[in-house]
This record gives C-alpha cells, sequence and structure tokens, in this order.
C-alpha cells in the first residue's frame, strides 16, 4: 500500500553553514573582499529533512550535533520545522559540523568546504536505534561514515524498506560496493565522473556513465541531477532527459538536497518515478531561485504554484 503521507527516515549530516557572498570566488593564493555573510542552518541531512516536512512527508531525522551553541540552535530549528528529533544525538568529543559555503553573486554557484565534525561519530549502533521509528523509506547522503550509510542500507534491506540515496559528497575510493541494492541512486554529475570516471558532457557520454554506475551500485533507477541541463534518468532499460526549468539563478546551496526531498516525498507518495522526477526538478528550480540553504526549500503550495504559472503537466 502506498502511503499519503509517507514517513521518511533522513540518517545524514547537520551543519552550520557560513556563507559568504562575493562578487568573484578568489583563485588559489587570491583574496577578495565580500559583499555580505551569513550563518544558516545547512549540512545536506538537515536540508534534505527540512525539505521533506515543507514538502508534505513526515520526517524522522538521525544525526549527531556538538555539545555547543550551534548544536543547540539547529535542534531547536529542527523541532520547530516538525521533524521528528529523537534520534538527533548529541556529541560531547567534537563540535557540530561548520560547512564555509563562498557564493558568486553573479552565477549563484557555490564553493564549500565541509569541517564534519559531530558527523563524523554517527555510528551504526544510532542508526540501528533511528530503525525503531518505523520509516516507511530511508534517504542517505554521504556526509558522515561509510559504516553508518552502509549499517543503514543493511538494516533497510533486512526490513524490505526501500532507500534513496544522494550520493554526494563523493569520493573515488568509496565503497559503493558494500552497499545493499537501493531503489533510487541519485549523484550530481560531477559526483557521477568521480565515481565512473565519465564526464556526463552530452547524451552519449551521461548514459555511458550511467552503465558504468549501474556496474557498480545496484538500483532501481538512476537519477542524475545535472544542474542547470536538469536530469538524466536511467533505469537499467531505458534513459530519458528531462530539461531544467528557465528561472533566474540566485544561489544553487543545497538545490541537490531539496531536488532529493522531494523526489523521495513524491515517489512515496505516488510509486511513480517519472512523476516524481518532474516534481523534484521543480523543487530543485525554485530552490535556486532562493538564498541560502534551508531558506531556499519550497512548500507544497510554492510547487503547486509554480506547476499552475507554467502551465505544467507532472
Ligand atoms: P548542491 O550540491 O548545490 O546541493 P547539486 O550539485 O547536488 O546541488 P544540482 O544538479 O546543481 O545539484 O541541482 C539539483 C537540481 O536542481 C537539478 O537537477 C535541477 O532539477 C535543479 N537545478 C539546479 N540548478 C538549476 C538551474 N540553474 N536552473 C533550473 N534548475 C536547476
Ligand atoms: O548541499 C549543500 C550543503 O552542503 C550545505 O548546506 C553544507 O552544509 C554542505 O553540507
Amino acid at each position: 500500500m502506498i502511503p499519503k503521507k509517507p514517513r521518511i527516515l533522513v540518517v545524514s549530516s547537520a551543519n552550520m553553514d557560513f556563507i559568504q557572498h562575493t562578487d568573484r570566488a578568489p583563485y588559489p593564493g587570491e583574496t577578495v573582499m565580500g559583499t555580505s555573510y551569513d550563518y544558516l542552518p545547512g549540512g545536506k541531512g538537515a536540508n534534505s529533512a527540512i525539505a521533506l516536512t515543507f514538502l508534505g512527508a513526515e520526517c524522522i531525522f538521525c544525526a549527531r550535533v556538538g555539545a555547543d551553541s550551534n548544536g543547540q540552535r539547529l535542534r531547536t530549528i529542527y523541532r520547530e520545522a516538525g521533524i521528528d528529533s529523537r534520534f538527533i544525538f548529541m556529541e560531547r568529543k567534537a563540535p557540530t559540523g561548520l560547512a564555509s559555503v563562498i557564493v558568486d553573486n553573479k552565477t549563484g554557484q557555490n564553493q564549500i568546504i565541509v569541517f564534519p565534525g559531530a558527523n563524523s561519530y554517527l555510528s551504526p549502533v544510532d542508526v540501528e536505534e533511528a530503525f525503531t521509528s518505523l520509516p516507511d523509506c530511508v534517504l542517505l547522503q554521504f556526509e558522515i561514515p561509510d559504516k553508518a550509510v552502509i549499517a543503514a542500507t543493511e538494516y533497510a534491506a533486512e526490513k524490505g524498506i526501500p532507500v534513496i540515496i544522494d550520493a554526494g559528497p563523493a569520493r573515488a575510493d568509496y565503497p559503493l560496493n558494500k552497499l545493499y541494492p537501493c531503489e533510487i541512486f541519485s549523484p550530481n554529475e560531477t559526483e557521477l565522473e568521480t565515481y565512473t570516471g565519465i564526464a556526463p558532457k552530452n547524451t552519449e557520454s551521461c548514459l555511458r556513465a550511467a552503465i558504468r554506475l549501474a556496474s557498480m551500485v545496484e538500483a532501481k533507477y538512476y537519477v542524475i541531477k545535472m544542474g542547470s541541463r536538469g536530469v538524466f534518468y536511467y533505469d537499467g532499460k531505458y534513459y530519458n532527459i528531462i530539461p531544467a526549468h528557465d528561472v533566474d539563478v540566485v544561489d544553487t546551496t543545497a538545490a541537490g538536497d531539496i531536488f532529493t526531498a522531494a523526489l523521495a516525498a513524491e515517489y512515496m507518495r505516488t510509486g511513480d518515478i517519472m512523476r516524481a522526477v518532474r516534481y523534484a526538478n521543480i523543487a530543485g528550480a525554485i530552490s535556486v531561485t532562493r538564498a541560502g540553504a534551508l531558506n531556499s526549500v519550497p512548500t507544497e503550495r510554492d510547487i503547486a504554484e509554480f506547476i499552475e504559472n507554467r502551465g505544467i503537466k507532472l
């Protein structure tokens, strides 16, 4: 039976983002002047967790934050957003994760350095505990220890729970072969290149990269996030290209996290993968028109208005 309001367990990262805007990002060895800065909640997991609640899913978030003011602030924000925060553990050995985000005012593109801090301590035991929340689906990213991710895929496989993996950040030596089979595997274009060694420049190279990826990690669907080029879909038999929507880009930070959350929410609601991809493509497009990570998350209503204004058929 397809759950109307799916319960989605996010096992992933929580960060504070230190964001600097600049008219031009510095070259190595160069200093440039910034135009503004902000401290805003971020982290791939938290961005997706908030997006899930905004998009009408129930979200349980399993993460680790430090015993510090950032950790406290983040927990309050998650609770206020309606996230089930019972499995957000406090870590005394490390501070809350911090991401330094540089945003180029002209292109909206970002450069990010993540200091993982407390995220590095998320363990298979934490994950096992979070599974007592009885989720309908599990959403994972790679900003936490490999063993926690692998354990989550194992527990989900034992229980027959579908797993959706947002495969970033990528490392060439990531142990993809240790993951249990998942429902959807979703890297972005640079992550796809890191895993497969193939740059997805055009349809032909995208398909070659997707086929190679499918030989490395078992999934029902592969959904490649291609930024302003939209989405490349592959299911082992067919591929499809879904062009991006034409929008004014302000800041691309968290577009991928929001895209994957929307994909998970709509897929779990409908069981229709192509509909879910189109829905996520809209969520991603709206998010890049807004600054910040959590601040750029669209609501169900924003998506409905976008669909209506542009006459889109999902
Ligand atoms: P991030 O790492 O910044 O969170 P990402 O690199 O993982 O993002 P992207 O591929 O940049 O993910 O973006 C995710 C999705 O958001 C795209 O597949 C597309 O649907 C949408 N999107 C991103 N950039 C644009 C854009 N310039 N115009 C329209 N849609 C966009
Ligand atoms: O995907 C964007 C996120 O990556 C930021 O919020 C930052 O915290 C890093 O995790």
